[in-house]
Order: structure tokens, then C-alpha cells, then sequence
């Protein structure tokens, strides 16, 4: 794994030199879909018992915790669920984030619910949000997130939250073989030339449930490969250090789409992100087992200085490099639920 220079960023660095520049925040581990790759209904159907109410931290302990990761250096924050803007009162979350100097606070969502919310979400000061959305076509939609919604109310969602400012839009869209993959050129050509920025991402053996197969991975070289076919694309620069989609514009200057390679090129070498899950679990890595809890120090009354020795000492001893590691036999090791990380 290549090393980053001292100079580049804050204080705080892991074992590999890398900084803490990005907080994920999951602020519930519910949802309104049950996507196949993340909450297949057999796990998280009715019976499934979700995070109670005390257990989950509240607006003002969250806000804490981000003062206190500030301090440390990070300048990015990302609500992430489940799906966040399930959250009663969201908006006053982002109110609160958005008075940290220099930061951005952003959003990933399944945009089901955005149509109604984006407006009131970029009045309390949200930069940016990102759709998680897999395909254009009903049908293949409802495969993959196994839930009757219309893929058109989701689109109706992106053009409120352009309209309202929340820009650049970003689509994520998950890749599996057989699955979705057979539309992948009509579904860049969709937002080609929109100023929306559709990501593909392969297919990743996150948590513990949807029977990940390095058979139904389609790689981002194999993605960029069709799509370049029907419209030439010559790759870009990343537009800030560490960043997880590999940028590829149209060479006809009608926009760029990004491929997010974890399976089949790692980006560990640059990874900068903490994760912190709905009940107050610092997660260094999507693929760790087990977090830190940090509530129980924020509910015992203790101060920053505490707090920030606490996270400190994490990162300090951070090793992880899951994905540049992934063998058959770790693809088998128990991990969190992404669901409840947030992705
Ligand atoms: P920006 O670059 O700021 O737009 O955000 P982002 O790409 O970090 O956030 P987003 O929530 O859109 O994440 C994109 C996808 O990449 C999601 O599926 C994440 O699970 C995945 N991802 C993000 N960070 C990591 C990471 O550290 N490791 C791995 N393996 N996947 C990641
Ligand atoms: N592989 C790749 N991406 C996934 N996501 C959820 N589960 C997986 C998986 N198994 C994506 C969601 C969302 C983001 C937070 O993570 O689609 O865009
Ligand atoms: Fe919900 Fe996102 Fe998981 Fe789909 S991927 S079930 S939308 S949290
Ligand atoms: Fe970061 Fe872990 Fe993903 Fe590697 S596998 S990029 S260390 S979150």
C-alpha cells in the first residue's frame, strides 16, 4: 500500500500515515427498502429487531461528537443510515452540522423520500446529496431493492435536489452480473449531458447476509469498457485526495460518470474515513466486525478532551486495508451490516 506524505493534511495519522479527514454518520439502521445486497427481506423482514430508541444517539450528541471529530480535522460529513431521511426532524441534524466552520455536510439517501424533503434540507445548509439508485427500469429496480417503488419518483427526487441547489447531484449504482448489468450504456446515457454524476459500483461482499459470489462482480474496468464503446471517455483527475469513485469524463464534454472499484482495485491506500454507526459505534473500516463504542463516554458526562483522546487513540492504531486484502476465505469473515454502518 503506498504511503502519504506527512505534509499533506492534520496531525492525526493511522499506522499507514493516513489522516482522518471524513465522518459517515449513520443515523438509523432502518429503511424503507430491502435491497437484495444489503437487507434481504428473509434477514430483515418482521421479525428483525432494530436499534430502540434510547440506544440511538440524539441530535445534540451527535452534534457533540462532530465538534469533536472537527477537532481533529475532519471537514467532511456524510448522513448515511439505512436511509437518513427516515429520521424524524433530519433537517435540524444538518442545521446543527452546517454552523462547523469549513466543512461540508452531504447525504446518501435512496431518494425515495427526497422529492418532499430536499428544499427543506438545503435551507438548513446541506451541500450536497447522493441517490443511491440501481436502475431506470421499473422492473429491474424492483429486483434489486424488492420493494414496488417508482424508479420516476426517485428521478422526480434528483431534479428537486438540483433545483434546490444540492449540486453536483451524485448516483450511485450497484452492479450485479445478470442482474442490472445488461443496461448499463442506457442508464449512463440517462444522465449524460444532465450535470448529474452517476457512479457504478461493483458489487462488494459487505456484511453477512446477501451471499456475495466474486461471480456476480462486474468490474469498473469491464463497466467503463461498454460504456466507452457507445461514448468515448478519457479518465480524470480525483477532485479531492481519497476519493472513492476512479472519474472518467465524455470526451464530447457532456459530463463524467465515476466507477467505484473496491473489489477489483482497492483504495485503501488513501482511505481517511470514519464511521460512526445510529447508537455510537466507531467503525474504522466497512468491513470491521466490531466499533468502539463512544456513547458511553458522551453519557458519562465526560468532556471534549476526553472524547478526543478516545477517538485519537482509534485512529492512531487504525490498520485496516480490508478490501486490498480480500481473499475467498475473508469474503467468509463475519462483518458488519452495511445497513447499519451506512455504507
Ligand atoms: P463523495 O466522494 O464525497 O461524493 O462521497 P463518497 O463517494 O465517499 O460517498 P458515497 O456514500 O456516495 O459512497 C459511495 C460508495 O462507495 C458507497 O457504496 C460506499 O459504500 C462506498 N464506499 C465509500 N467509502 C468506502 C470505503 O472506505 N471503502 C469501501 N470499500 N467502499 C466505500
Ligand atoms: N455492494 C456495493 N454497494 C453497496 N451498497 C449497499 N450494499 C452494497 C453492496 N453489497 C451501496 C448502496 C448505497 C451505498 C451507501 O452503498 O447502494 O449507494
Ligand atoms: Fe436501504 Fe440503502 Fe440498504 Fe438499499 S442499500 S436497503 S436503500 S440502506
Ligand atoms: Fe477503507 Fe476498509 Fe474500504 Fe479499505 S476496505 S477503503 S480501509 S473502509
Amino acid at each position: 500500500m503506498a504511503q502519504r506524505s506527512d505534509s499533506e493534511t492534520g496531525e492525526l495519522r493511522d499506522r499507514f500515515s493516513r489522516p482522518l479527514s471524513s465522518l459517515r454518520i449513520s443515523v438509523t439502521d432502518r429503511c424503507n427498502f430491502r435491497c437484495r445486497y444489503c437487507m434481504p427481506k428473509e434477514v430483515f423482514g418482521s421479525d428483525f429487531v432494530f436499534l430502540p430508541r434510547s440506544e440511538i444517539l440524539s441530535f445534540e450528541e451527535i452534534h457533540r461528537l462532530a465538534r469533536v471529530f472537527h477537532r481533529l480535522g475532519v471537514r467532511k460529513f456524510r448522513l448515511t443510515g439505512g436511509e437518513p431521511l427516515l429520521r424524524t426532524d433530519r433537517h435540524v441534524l444538518v442545521e446543527m452540522l452546517a454552523t462547523l466552520p469549513e466543512s461540508e455536510v452531504a447525504l446518501t439517501t435512496n431518494g425515495a423520500l427526497l422529492a418532499q424533503q430536499a428544499g427543506a434540507l438545503a435551507a438548513a445548509g446541506l451541500n450536497r446529496v447522493t441517490v443511491s439508485l440501481d436502475s431506470i427500469d421499473d422492473d429491474l429496480f424492483h429486483q434489486l431493492n424488492d420493494v414496488r417503488f417508482p424508479v420516476e419518483e426517485v428521478l422526480k427526487g434528483i431534479g428537486i435536489a438540483v433545483e434546490a441547489g444540492l449540486v453536483p447531484v451524485k448516483v450511485n449504482a450497484v452492479v450485479k452480473k445478470g442482474v442490472n448489468d445488461s443496461q448499463l450504456v442506457e442508464f449512463a446515457d440517462h444522465f449524460r449531458g444532465s450535470g448529474v454524476i452517476l457512479r457504478f459500483i461493483e458489487y462488494m461482499d459487505v456484511g453477512n447476509t446477501n451471499g456475495w459470489r466474486m461471480d456476480d462482480v462486474v468490474s469498473g474496468a469491464g463497466i467503463i469498457e461498454r460504456i466507452q464503446a457507445a461514448n468515448p471517455l478519457e479518465p480524470i483527475e480525483p477532485s479531492h485526495p481519497g476519493e472513492v469513485a476512479k472519474r472518467w469524463r465524455y470526451r464530447d464534454g457532456e459530463g463524467e460518470i465515476g466507477v467505484i472499484t473496491s473489489v477489483t482495485q482497492p483504495f485503501c491506500g488513501d482511505c481517511s474515513r470514519a464511521r460512526l454507526s445510529a447508537d455510537g459505534r466507531l467503525f474504522t473500516c466497512l468491513f470491521a466486525l466490531e466499533g468502539v463504542d463512544i456513547r458511553e463516554l458522551l453519557r458519562k458526562g465526560s468532556d471534549d478532551d476526553a472524547l478526543i483522546e478516545l477517538v485519537s487513540s482509534i485512529w492512531k492504531r487504525r490498520q485496516d486495508r480490508y478490501s486490498e486484502l480480500r481473499t475467498r476465505a475473508t469474503a467468509k469473515q463475519r462483518r458488519v451490516e452495511m445497513s447499519y454502518i451506512g455504507g
